[in-house]
C-alpha cells in the first residue's frame, strides 16, 4: 500500500489552481470530471505523491456536501494498491467498514473504493488500483 494522492475539496476550483499553482511551483498536469461522482478533480505531481484537488460538479455532490459541513480542506487520503478486492478482502478482517465494497470507476484510470471515516479515525481512506488503458 502507498500514499497516491490527497484529495482537497474546494469551493472555486479557479481560485484553488492558482493557490496550488504557486505553491507548488508548476501547472495542473490532468483535469477530469467523474460524472457518477458529481466532481471535478484536478491533479497535481506533488512529488512522492498527488494532490487531487476535488469540486463539486453539480450541486448535488458530495464534495459540497463536505464543504457544508467541515468547510474547505482535506478530504481523503488515497492508497493505490496492486489488487483492490484481496486488499478489500483483508481490510474486512480486520474490522474496517466500507463505504463501497465493490471498486468503481474513479479518475486518473484508476478503479476506487472508500472506507468508512468512522473506522478510520475520522478520515476519509480511498483505496485505488490503476486499470490499464490497453
Ligand atoms: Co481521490
Amino acid at each position: 500500500m502507498r500514499l497516491e494522492h490527497i484529495g482537497i475539496a474546494v469551493a472555486d476550483a479557479q481560485k484553488a489552481q492558482n493557490l496550488f499553482d504557486r505553491l507548488l511551483g508548476k501547472p495542473v498536469y490532468q483535469e477530469e470530471t467523474v460524472d457518477t461522482e458529481k466532481v471535478t478533480t484536478y491533479f497535481y505531481d506533488a512529488g512522492t505523491a498527488k494532490l487531487e484537488l476535488l469540486t463539486a460538479s453539480e450541486e448535488a455532490s458530495v464534495i459540497n456536501k463536505f464543504i457544508e459541513k467541515r468547510g474547505e480542506g482535506v478530504h481523503h487520503l488515497a492508497f493505490e494498491v496492486d489488487n483492490i478486492n484481496e486488499e478489500i478482502e483483508r481490510l474486512k478482517g480486520e474490522g474496517f467498514v466500507f463505504i463501497n465494497e465493490k471498486p468503481k470507476p474513479g479518475a486518473d484510470n484508476k478503479i476506487v473504493c472508500f472506507l468508512h471515516p468512522k473506522s478510520t479515525n475520522g478520515v476519509l481512506v480511498e483505496l485505488c488500483q490503476s486499470v490499464s488503458t490497453s
